[in-house]
């Protein structure tokens, strides 16, 4: 691990050395990614919705084991066991709990009480401005261009608007920019912007300590820049992933024909994940009341995480699709975690004393 160059607010408050965040992905984010991330020095982040409760706990308890360093844990705030998951974190004293959704008020308390660092993701200003009046530490911006469940707004124009707002609503707190970082350029041009750092996904997928089949990761590498789709056909919500012949064909048919499958994979769902019909039911109404989803698109949202961990897990593209970001079409390569940090790094550092000495 290099020494620290960069110091931001970020780092000061979650006491990780580098301002990168390896980010929650379903399927994607476990021990040896976010343990790998954190031994070189940035953050990482557990992916929980896609894990039972004891999932969870085993997860945790393996990342302590590999690394004595701060990590974090992703949760979605719908969930119904979501404060049982806090108390989780709290009990094994997890250092950052970052949410897909906006947390409740009192799940920011509870774990505030305890010192957990809470970093929810949000997709627009006013959202970033919400989560602040409710006491969340830092915010993870993502950009429209990020792999995932993603918004129609760029990092490029997002950041600067939420950054705006924050500080106009008095707030100070570090904002994290995600959606198309790779390299050290874009940690100068995020801390350039006012930033505290960046949130990588997809990068960090494509490492060799991701668990990702590697004939998987293959396929990834061999993408261009356009060579990924935002489509709302998979689950009811924008969803950027690649471009293969299956979301080709989700795009074009009906929800109708759809549901079958979809009816298998809830009870697949069901079957893995060990949840009862009433925690299903629970989560199901919770989204519903969250997102303003239609009950024929909460029956589709129980397809998506089969369809991830059957292209993502089991490498089946037939199957399964592969959330991703744009940014898939200039990665080329399969760093350790280490490296890949090391370098960007190294580089921001660089293009940061270059571009201030332009100032004169
Ligand atoms: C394979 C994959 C799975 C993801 N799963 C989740 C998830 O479970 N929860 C979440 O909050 N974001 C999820 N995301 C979004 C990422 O956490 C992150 O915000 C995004 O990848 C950033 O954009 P980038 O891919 O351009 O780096 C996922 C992204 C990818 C690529």
């Amino acid at each position: 691990m290099i020494e620290q160059l960069i110091r931001t607010p970020f780092t000061d408050l979650t006491g990780v050395r580098h301002p990168v965040v390896q980010t929650g992905m379903g399927w994607v984010s476990g021990p040896r990614l976010v343990s790998g991330t954190a031994n070189a020095g940035g953050l990482g982040i557990l992916a929980s919705a896609t894990m039972t409760f004891a999932e969870l706990e085993q997860a945790i308890v393996e990342v302590k084991g590999r690394t004595d360093q701060p990590f974090g844990v992703n949760l979605r705030a719908d969930a119904g066991d979501a404060k049982d998951r806090c108390r989780l974190l709290i009990d094994h004293g997890v250092k950052v709990a970052s949410f897909a959704l906006a947390p409740k008020p009192d799940l920011i308390a509870l774990l505030k009480e305890h010192g957990i660092v809470v970093m929810p993701s949000i997709g627009a200003a006013k959202h970033a401005v919400k989560v602040a009046s409710w006491g969340a530490d830092a915010v993870m911006v993502q950009g429209g261009e990020g792999g995932g469940h993603t918004g129609p707004v760029p990092t490029t124009l997002l950041l600067p608007t939420v950054l705006d707002a924050l500080h106009g609503a008095g707030s100070d707190i570090p904002v994290i920019a995600a959606g198309g970082f790779f390299d050290g350029r874009g940690l100068a041009a995020a801390l350039s912007y006012g930033a505290a750092g960046v949130g990588m996904g997809t990068r960090f997928l494509l490492t060799r300590d991701s668990a990702v089949p590697d004939a998987v990761k293959q396929l990834y590498l061999e993408r261009g820049l356009t060579d990924t789709v935002v489509t709302a056909k998979v689950d009811g919500m924008p969803h950027r992933m690649l471009r293969t012949d299956l979301v080709a064909e989700l795009e074009e048919t009906g929800t109708l024909k759809r549901l079958g499958p979809t009816v298998r994979r809830t009870l697949e769902l069901k079957r893995d994940t060990g949840m009862s019909w009433l925690a299903l039911a629970r989560d199901g109404r919770e989204m519903r009341k969250a997102q303003g989803r239609t009950l024929g698109q909460m029956a589709l949202a129980a397809n998506t995480p089969m369809m991830l961990k059957a292209g993502l897990v089991d490498g089946d593209t037939t199957a399964g699709v592969l959330a991703s970001g744009q940014v898939v079409g200039v990665i080329d390569d399969l760093p350790t975690c280490e490296e890949l940090v090391d370098r960007v790094v190294t580089r921001a550092a660089d293009e940061l004393r270059r571009a201030a000495s332009y100032a004169v």
